[in-house]
Order: C-alpha cells, then sequence, then structure tokens
C-alpha cells in the first residue's frame, strides 16, 4: 500500500488524540484538520466527503468507485476517519462497494460504522457489520424488520417514509456520544445532508480523470439563476495530484439550525 512519506506520517500519529483533546496541530494538518477540533453550536461537527473526477462523477454507470482518487486521496479519506467518532454511508454505498469504513492506510482509531438502511435491505454479512470490536450502527424507518445480529445496534426514526431525516440522525448519534460526524457517501446521502443544511464542512477531492459518464456527485434542488446557486468559502489543498476542495458550510448550517427552531 503506498502511503505518504515517513516524515509525514511521524507527524500525523498524535493528530487524532490532539483534536480529540482541543489543542494545536502540528502543520501540515492544522491547516486541513484544525477547522474540525470545535463542534458547532448544535453540539455537533458534520463533514460531508465526495472523490469525483474532473467532470463531477462519483463512480462509472455501473457503480464502481474503487478508486477515483489515488494514493494520497485515499490517505485522506483515511485521516478524516481517524479523528471522527462515527462514519455514515448510504446503503446504496455498502450494496455496491461492501466496504470496511477502517482506518488502514493511515495512524488512528477506527470510527463507529453507521449505515442508513431505511427498508433493513442489508445483511450481516456485509464487511461493514462485521465483529472486530467496532460499534455498529444502522438506522431504519420505524417498524422496520431487521436481518441483522443484535450486536448491530438498531435505531428506528420515525416520520416520512420516504426520507430519514439528517437533522434526526445527528441528534440520535449525539445522544449515543457521535458527535464528530464523517458522511462519506454515496452522492445521495452526502446530497440529503447538505440540502438539510446538517454539514459544516464539504472536502470533495478532485483526481485528475475524465469519466465522460457515470453517476454524478452533488444532486439538489434546481435553481433557475446562478444568483441562487450555493457559494461558500472554500480552502483549496493539493493532495499529490488531486485537489481538495474544503468548503466552509458553517454559515449555512447554523442558518438552517435558527430557522429549525424558529418553527
Ligand atoms: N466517490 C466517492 O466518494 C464515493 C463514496 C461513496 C460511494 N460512492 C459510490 O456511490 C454509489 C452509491 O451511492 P448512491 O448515491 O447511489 O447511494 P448512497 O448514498 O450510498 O445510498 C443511498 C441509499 O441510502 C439510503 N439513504 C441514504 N440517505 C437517506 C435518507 N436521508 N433517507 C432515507 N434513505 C437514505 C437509501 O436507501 P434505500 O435505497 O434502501 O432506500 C438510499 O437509496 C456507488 O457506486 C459507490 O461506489 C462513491
Amino acid at each position: 500500500m503506498e502511503r505518504g512519506s515517513a516524515e509525514t506520517d511521524m507527524s500525523w500519529v498524535d493528530v487524532p488524540h490532539r483534536l480529540r483533546a482541543g489543542a494545536a496541530l502540528p502543520e501540515p494538518w492544522e491547516k486541513l484538520f484544525g477547522p474540525l477540533r470545535t463542534t458547532s453550536a448544535f453540539g455537533t461537527l458534520v463533514i460531508g466527503q465526495l472523490g469525483q473526477t474532473l467532470d463531477g462523477r462519483v463512480a462509472t454507470l455501473s457503480g464502481h468507485s474503487h478508486y477515483i482518487n489515488g494514493p494520497a486521496g485515499l490517505d485522506h479519506l483515511h485521516r478524516l476517519r481517524a479523528v471522527v467518532d462515527a462514519v455514515v454511508v448510504g446503503a446504496g454505498t455498502v450494496r455496491a462497494d461492501d466496504p470496511q469504513l477502517t482506518v488502514r492506510r493511515v495512524a488512528g482509531p477506527n470510527p463507529a460504522r453507521v449505515v442508513l438502511d431505511p427498508r433493513g435491505t442489508l445483511g450481516g454479512s456485509a464487511r461493514v457489520f462485521a465483529a472486530d470490536g467496532t460499534r455498529r450502527i444502522v438506522i431504519t424507518f420505524e417498524g422496520t424488520p431487521s436481518r441483522l445480529s443484535n450486536d448491530v445496534e438498531t435505531i428506528a426514526l420515525a416520520g416520512s417514509t420516504t426520507h430519514l431525516d439528517p437533522a434526526a440522525i445527528l441528534d440520535v448519534l449525539s445522544q449515543r456520544g457521535l458527535r464528530r460526524v464523517l458522511i462519506e457517501g454515496g452522492a445521495r446521502t452526502v446530497s440529503h445532508f447538505l440540502s438539510a443544511g446538517c454539514l459544516d464542512r464539504l472536502h470533495i477531492v478532485v483526481a485528475p480523470v475524465i469519466l465522460g459518464s457515470g453517476l454524478p456527485s452533488l444532486d439538489l434542488p434546481p435553481v433557475a439563476r446562478m444568483t441562487d446557486a450555493l457559494r461558500v468559502p472554500v480552502h483549496p489543498h493539493l493532495l499529490g495530484d488531486e485537489v481538495l476542495f474544503d468548503c466552509d458550510l458553517s454559515a449555512r448550517r447554523a442558518a438552517a439550525g435558527a430557522a429549525s427552531r424558529s418553527r
């Protein structure tokens, strides 16, 4: 497995612990991960991530995405996993990729693994549910029968039968002590959280790849005019030959939270 330089790896080792302790990070990590240190006014910190091609695709049309990103982009994804309490994926990603969601490429603890499977489609053989000592949680609609073993925590959310409310998902995770959360994919899941104003940051890692067809990246409700487009402060970083766009969505999250409190 390709990794960063030994020097970079050494300076990373304490970062997950220092971030949780609220301490400053050694460079180059402070610029990238310092914004994830403090939780928002809602008591949680939520980061979305997507790895995409230059033409905005997250997978081929058949759903193959391993791997759009190269070693530096993948190391970054594993670093994000190492600094969060929980990593969340949609059922579509588990069906397509059977991911492990562990920290394997860099030093750091494994986060709890959370799957949004509203209709209970997944069986216990998915690797995300492997009993490896890491907490595993599945979130479903209320009344959905589970096919998973009892050591996978099941959280059933009431409400709409078409859509799990991202704010409600974050509430139930926070109540279980999971307050720094990575929404890892796929694009539909990240789009739900972005639309609901439930992301503080969005890390989009653009790889030097052109697919020309494939599954699209973010999919949000249409706007008629460019003036209505979402424009947010962005901090670009070079990761090898890839570019990470670190989008600061904290103002949007605060506005969405204030609106829901006033309803
Ligand atoms: N490039 C990347 O960074 C990246 C990352 C992850 C995945 N991928 C690729 O993306 C593809 C899968 O992504 P996807 O967008 O199709 O699917 P997805 O986001 O992984 O999963 C979508 C499904 O998850 C459930 N879900 C998620 N959020 C929900 C909500 N708020 N309310 C109700 N249900 C919710 C629904 O399950 P049901 O379908 O059961 O209703 C929904 O259809 C795969 O090809 C994978 O390889 C790429």
